[in-house]
Order: structure tokens, then sequence, then C-alpha cells
């Protein structure tokens, strides 16, 4: 994300700075933790009350991927994912020995979709789904039809889901986001629900992320797998920039969902318009645009193409999973100006014209 952080943001890391001790981190005398700052913000956004009790903080989200399917899934169990998938998601099943099970979402022609009948066949012998909501790189938000389903498979084969919801602030209306675990308590219970400050405040490098657990059960079993000496601990410069996000930044954040908002109208609008044949659906949440290269012959690998042709350096293709050949990933969080020069110079590339 191009954009400068919030000014509560910058002043409570300057306050750190000022400081000039980093020690470890102390209980504020406030009182105020992340676990809170992030559940208060649950109940102001969604709706969604829970338990800062059962709230973790970890330094990062893969980090929290990771350690779910860790402590709720066995080597060689089945975890099924939706592909095309933020390729870290795919490599962590891998990594930790356990058998991915891809269920391609459905290209509509308008948008992707939950595959529901693919996911009642992927899941049979599965512990777990891996779910991101909003989706990246595809941008859905998936609507209440579609998590009822996904509920209904869930719950009749006793699996537990991770649910990625770090693009959750990230979502242009009228669509609205709904955290899965709100879904239905019974879904509720068996979800894990990840987030972080670090997509939409631009915080990124800073490192932090939470895990909310649906049931003590689950957050006790995470903790009895994952005591503090294996997860580590997040700075005091991460823990503070993330409550000054989640408590006073909201201005912050609307101000730059509506630069994006209208990034995005432009994006849709270039590619359709000076990349003829290249597909673009409009995203409903994130920063990410998912373009389907494949008519444009631009070789095996897209992304490569561009990197070569454009200058211009986009995530896509196969990282993402077997469907995603011929697609670019573009990141549009940047200034209106630097995304027209790399339209123009991805339309010039695509046409010949460099
Ligand atoms: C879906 C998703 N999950 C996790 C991450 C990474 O989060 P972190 O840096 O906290 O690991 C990203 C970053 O792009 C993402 O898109």
């Amino acid at each position: 994300m191009d954009f400068p952080v919030a000014d509560p943001i910058q002043e409570a890391i300057a306050s750190v700075v000022s400081r000039r001790s980093y020690g470890y981190p102390w209980p504020r005398e406030d009182g105020r933790s992340v676990a809170t700052a992030f559940a208060d913000r649950m109940g102001r956004k969604f709706g969604w009350e829970i338990d800062a009790q059962r709230v973790r903080v970890l330094t990062d989200v893969v980090q929290a991927v990771a350690t779910c399917v860790h402590a709720f899934s066995d080597p060689r169990d089945g975890i099924v994912v939706q592909t095309p998938s933020y390729p870290p998601l795919l490599r962590v099943v891998d990594l930790l020995g356990r058998r991915l099970v891809a269920n391609p979402l459905r290209d509509t022609g308008t948008r992707f979709e939950l595959d529901i009948d693919g996911l009642r066949q992927a899941v049979s012998g599965t512990r777990m789904v891996l779910f991101c909501h909003p989706h990246n790189p595809t941008g859905r938000v998936f609507e209440a039809h579609e998590l009822e389903a996904l509920r209904d498979i869930v719950v009749e084969h006793d699996l537990i889901v991770v649910s990625d919801e770090i693009h959750a602030d990230l979502v242009y209306p009228p669509r609205r986001h709904l955290p899965l675990a709100l879904v239905d308590p019974e879904l509720g219970a068996r979800t894990v629900t990840l987030n972080s400050a670090s997509k939409s405040f631009n915080l990124a490098g800073l490192r932090c992320g939470v895990a909310h657990f649906g049931s003590d059960a689950l957050a006790e079993r995470f903790d009895s797998c994952f005591p503090p000496e294996l997860l580590g601990h997040v700075s005091n410069v991460s823990l503070e920039a993330t409550i000054a996000a989640w408590d006073s930044s909201e201005k912050w954040l609307a101000d730059a969902l509506g630069v994006l908002g209208r990034n995005r109208e432009m994006l849709v609008e270039r590619i359709r318009r000076d990349l003829p044949g290249a597909v673009c659906h409009e995203p409903d949440a994130t920063y990410l645009a998912w373009i389907d290269c494949r008519a444009l012959e631009l070789g095996a690998e897209p992304p490569a193409f561009f990197l070569d042709r454009a200058r211009v350096a986009l995530k896509g293709g196969t990282d993402f999973g077997d469907e995603a050949r011929g697609f670019v990933r573009v990141n549009f969080a940047n200034e209106p100006e630097v995304l027209d020069a790399i339209l123009d110079r991805m339309a010039a590339a695509a046409g010949g014209d460099t």
C-alpha cells in the first residue's frame, strides 16, 4: 500500500520512540490491549460480540495459519483450500506435510463463486477448511447463502475452519463483510478467525496479527500446542500501532477506501478498454484485481511477460494454484497517477507497443 499511515498510528509509534526505551512490552496503564481493541472493533463494525480472552496475538497472519494447521490437523490430513489462493496458504499446507485438496472457485462469467457441490466432494476425508474471506486474489466477498452452504458442510463433516479475514476492512459498498463465525453459533464454535491491521492500515512490515478461537476447547488446544516460548512475542511498536489503528483510525480508513474505490473503477474500465481480451471481474473487496490474460497469449507466465516488456512487477500464475495459469494480480493501492502509468505500460506491452 502506497498511502502514508494514519496520524494516530504515527503518533503512537512516535510516542514509543520518544521514550528511548525498547524493553519488553508492559501492560498499558489504561488496560488497553490488542485483544480488547480487536474484540471491541468487531462489535462496533459487525455486531460480532466476542470474548477478548479467546483472542491470541501473533506476529502475523501466515504464522497464525501455520500454527492452526499444525494444532488442528495431523500430517497427511487433507486441508481444503479455495483456489486460486494467496500462495502462502498453499505453501503452509505443503510445508507441514498435509494434503492440499483444492476446491477451485467457479467463474460465472461475472464473478467467482464458491463451488458448493465441489466442496461437498472435496471435504470427504479432510479435517479442515482454510478459508480466505474476503478472498485473495479474486476480491470476492462471499454472500450469506454461500457461507450458510459452507456451514452445512463443515458441521456435517465435523470440520474446523480457519478463516483468514485480513481483508475484511477493505470492502466496497454496497457489499458488506459478514464474519464467518457470525453466520451461526455452531459454525462459530468451530471457526478460528484471523485478522490484522496490516493490510488495511499499511502496517504489514510491523508484524502483528490476531487469532480468535470460537470455543474454549479450540483455544486450549492451540495454547497447549503453542505456548508463548514457541510463538514468540510482538514488539511494543507493533502493539501500539495496531491499537491506534483499531481504536482511532477509522476516518483515515474511510478516506483510503474512497481512493481505492475510485482506483478500482478506473482499473476495471481501463482493462476493458485498453487490454481487449483480458477479463477482470470487479473485486468486491481488497486492493487486488485478478486479471485473466489467457486470451492475450503472453506466454506461459504473464507476470514474467509484464516484468520483461513493461517493467511492471505483478504476482500471478501457478503460485496461486494450477487453474491460475495465465492470470496476473494487480495491486491498486497506489496513487491514481501511478496506477495510470502501470496500466499504460501493461496496455502498450500487451498491444506489442514496446
Ligand atoms: C489473505 C492474506 N493472508 C495473509 C496475508 C499476510 O499477512 P501477514 O503479513 O500478517 O502474514 C496476506 C497479505 O497479503 C493476505 O492477503
